[in-house]
C-alpha cells in the first residue's frame, strides 16, 4: 500500500493509477428518473445502464482494467482445444496459488453447479461462515441444506471487529459430531464475506477450519471470489501476517483448503471462473461435468480474450496498491457516511460500502422490504445504482412465509478502478440528503415474485404515492439541479 501522506493532514485515498479510457455519464432529470425507476418494478437489477448515472450496483465483470490486461487480450489463442491462452491462465494460476489443476469454469455460479453436483448428495448439509445467493440455490435445488455459522459479530451492524466473516469453530464441531461426515457434503468458506458486507476472515480462523476439516475427512471449498480484499484485509488486521507479502498470504490460504473457487468477474478484474484444487482425485471427480455444462477442458465456456485478461489480472491481484484501492475508497466513503450520522455497515469492509437499511428507515416493516425501498429511492434521488441485499435477496419459504434476513442492507458496490473522489463525494452527499428526509421513504409489494432468485427479475411497487413526494422535495431542495 502506498504510503503518502498529505501536508494538510487528511487521509485521503489517492488513486495508484490514471484514467485513459473513458466512458461518457448521464445524468436524467429526476422525473424521468422515477419514470425509469418504476418501469424496472423498483429493482435495481432490471434499470438500463442508459438511465443510470453512477453505476455501484455491483463490482461483477465491471472492474476496470489495466493496460497489460487489454494488451494481453490481443494474444488470445482461439482453438477449441489445447488453446494456449488456457496454459497461460493455468500457469497463472498455479503461480497465485500453488495448486497443480484448474478446471475452468463460465463464471462463479458455473463452478457452484459443478461443485454442488460432485461434493453434495441430497438430504446433506453444507456448513458455511455465511451463503452467496447463488452458492445457496445450487444446494438447495439438489436437495440439500445450508447451515450459516458465522461469528456473532457478523450481525452487528457497528462491530469493531476486524474479522466478521470468521466461522464458529465450535458451532462447526458440533455440527460435525451431530451429524458426521455423511450428513456434511463440504464446508465452504467465502472470503471477502459478500452478503454481511463485504467482511473477510482471518487466516488464523481458515487454519482452524481446515484442521477440523482434514481431521473429519470432510472437503473444504473456499469461495475466493472477493479473494483481493480478504488478502488485504488479512495483511493490515491480522497481526501475525503483517511482515507476509500478499503471495505468501494467498498461498497459505490455498494450502488450508482443498478446492478453491471463484469467480473471474471478481477476482482478476474480467470475466469467466474457474476450481482450482491440488488433489489429483478431487480434479477427476469434477472433470467430467466441466465439458458436460460448461465447454471443453481448456475453455471452460469462457471467451480465449477474457482467460487472457483473467491471467494478467491474477498476477496483479498480488500488488498491494492494486487490491488496496478498493477497500481505501470504501473505508473513506463510510466514514464520510459516519460523519453524517447514516446507518452503515462497520468496519468498512471490501466490495462496496453499505447502508443498514433498517435502521435507515425505521418506520417500514421487514415485509415492506427496507433494502428494496432504500435502493428505489436512492436511485430516483441521485441515479446511483445500488443493489439490495436483504430479505428480497432471498429465497421465500417452502411454506410460502416471507424469511426475513438478518440484515437489510443496499450496497454501493465500488467496482475497482472505476470511480474517482468526485463520484464518492456526490454519492455521500445525496445519501446524507435522502437520510435527513427519510421519512418520505415509504414500502414496496411485489407485483410479480419468481420462484428461483427472485430478486434479479422479480418486480414490485410503491406502497402508496411515497415516489411522487420525494421527487416535489428533491425539486424543492435543490430546484432545478440534476
Ligand atoms: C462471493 C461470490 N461467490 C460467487 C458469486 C457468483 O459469481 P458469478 O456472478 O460470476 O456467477 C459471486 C457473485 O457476485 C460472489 O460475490
Amino acid at each position: 500500500m502506498a504510503n503518502i501522506k498529505f501536508f494538510s493532514g487528511k487521509t485521503t485515498p489517492i488513486e495508484m493509477h490514471r484514467v485513459r479510457i473513458i466512458q461518457k455519464l448521464n445524468l436524467l432529470p429526476i422525473n424521468e428518473r422515477l419514470e425509469a425507476m418504476q418501469q424496472a418494478g423498483n429493482n435495481t437489477f432490471l434499470l438500463k445502464n442508459a438511465d443510470v448515472f453512477l453505476d455501484m450496483l455491483t463490482d461483477s465483470g465491471v472492474n476496470a482494467m489495466s493496460n497489460d490486461q487489454l494488451a494481453a487480450m490481443s494474444q488470445a489463442d482461439d482453438s477449441y482445444a489445447g488453446s494456449a491462452t488456457f496454459y497461460r491462465l493455468e500457469k497463472a494460476l498455479r503461480h497465485v496459488f500453488g495448486m497443480e489443476y484448474f478446471l475452468p469454469a463460465h463464471q462463479g455460479r458455473a463452478c457452484e453447479h459443478v461443485l454442488s453436483k460432485t461434493f453434495l448428495k441430497k438430504g446433506q448439509v453444507v456448513p458455511m461462515n455465511y451463503h452467496f445467493t447463488t452458492a445457496k440455490a445450487h444446494i438447495t435445488e439438489l436437495g440439500g441444506e445450508i447451515l450459516e455459522i458465522p461469528v456473532k459479530d457478523a450481525f452487528d451492524m457497528t462491530s469493531t471487529c476486524p474479522f466478521k466473516g470468521n466461522l464458529d469453530i465450535a458451532a462447526l464441531k458440533q455440527i460435525i459430531a451431530e451429524r458426521g461426515r455423511e450428513g456434511i457434503g463440504y464446508v465452504r468458506m467465502e472470503a471477502g464475506t459478500n452478503l454481511i458486507g463485504g467482511q473477510p476472515y482471518s487466516l488464523q480462523n481458515l487454519r482452524e477450519v481446515s484442521k477440523l476439516c482434514r481431521a473429519n475427512g470432510i472437503p473444504l471449498i473456499q469461495d475466493v471470489s472477493l479473494l483481493s480484499d480478504n488478502l488485504h484485509f488479512i495483511k493490515q488486521r491480522e497481526a501475525a501476517c503483517k511482515d507476509m507479502s500478499i503471495h505468501e498470504i494467498a498461498l497459505a490460504m490455498a494450502e488450508a483448503s482443498d478446492i478453491l473457487y471463484f469467480s473471474g468477474r471478481k477476482l482478476g478484474f474480467a470475466r469467466g471462473g474457474g476450481i482450482c484444487t491440488a488433489s489429483r482425485q478431487y480434479y477427476l471427480d469434477i472433470r467430467g461435468f466441466i465439458p458436460l455444462y460448461e465447454g471443453f477442458l481448456t475453455y471452460g465456456g469462457m471467451s480465449v480474450r477474457e482467460m487472457e485478461a483473467l491471467a494478467v489480472g491474477m498476477y496483479e491481484t498480488l500488488d498491494e496498491d492494486v487490491i488496496s484501492q478498493g477497500p481505501q475508497f470504501i473505508e473513506y466513503m463510510t466514514n464520510e457516511l459516519i460523519k453524517h450520522n447514516v446507518p452503515v455497515v462497520t468496519p468498512p469492509g471490501g466490495l462496496g460500502c453499505h447502508l443498514n437499511a433498517r435502521d435507515f428507515l425505521p418506520h417500514l416493516k421487514p415485509t415492506e422490504y427496507p433494502a428494496g425501498s432504500l435502493a428505489s429511492a436512492l436511485y430516483i434521488i441521485s441515479g446511483v445504482r445500488g443493489m439490495e441485499r436483504g430479505t428480497l435477496s432471498e429465497q421465500r419459504n417452502e411454506d410460502g412465509s416471507e424469511p426475513i434476513a438478518p440484515m437489510e442492507l443496499v450496497r454501493l458496490a465500488l467496482p475497482r478502478r472505476v470511480f474517482t473522489m468526485s463520484q464518492i463525494v456526490y454519492t455521500v452527499d445525496r445519501v446524507n440528503w435522502l437520510c435527513q428526509n427519510r421519512h418520505l421513504v415509504g414500502g414496496l409489494q411485489w407485483l410479480d415474485e419468481p420462484r428461483i432468485l427472485r430478486f434479479f427479475y422479480g418486480t414490485l411497487e410503491q406502497i402508496g404515492d411515497w415516489q411522487q413526494r420525494l421527487v416535489a422535495k428533491f425539486r424543492e431542495d435543490f430546484g432545478d439541479s440534476l
